[in-house]
């Protein structure tokens, strides 16, 4: 009996860790049509395992109002994830560190576009350093991650 329940409990942790990469939250991006960055950013997240759903907007200001994004922070497009607000090209590992962290914040924002950060590659040039920011409901802003070499895909 003992070998067969050894057997199922491997067989339930051989299916969960698939299960788990499988059931990444979906990713809901507003972006104007004419913008190419942003689907260079939703296949960034989409290789990490993410679903991405794209929503064509005529006018991203009304979006980015509704979600609270800081003026001083506004990038091209307004992503949601479980209740949080992406803006901009903010990196995977910053969005995992936030669903795993779950701070109390309206979301994350990677202002301008910088090169080099997800869906801002240039061939030949060199990645442009940036800072993630949380903004708070509060109106206050933090850094939420660095990336003072640029953005490198973790090894
Ligand atoms: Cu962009
Ligand atoms: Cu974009």
């Amino acid at each position: 009996m003992i070998s067969r329940r050894l057997t199922l409990a491997f067989l339930a942790a051989a299916i969960a860790s698939p299960l788990r990469a499988m059931t990444r939250p979906t990713v809901t991006a507003h972006r104007s049509p004419t913008c190419g960055c942003c689907g260079a950013w939703a296949n960034h997240l989409r290789r990490a395992g993410f679903p991405v759903t794209i929503v064509n907007e005529a006018d991203l200001a009304p979006v980015k109002n509704r979600a609270g994004v800081p003026e001083a922070l506004q990038s091209c497009h307004t992503a949601f994830v479980e209740g949080y607000v992406i803006e901009g090209h903010v990196p995977v590992e910053a969005i995992e560190k936030l669903l795993a962290e779950r701070p109390q914040i309206l979301g994350l924002a990677v202002p301008d576009m910088p090169v080099g950060s997800p869906g801002m590659e240039m061939p030949d040039t060199k990645p442009e350093p940036f800072s993630v920011m949380a903004f708070h409901k509060d109106g206050s802003l933090t850094v939420f991650l660095d990336y003072p070499e640029g953005y490198r895909k973790p090894a």
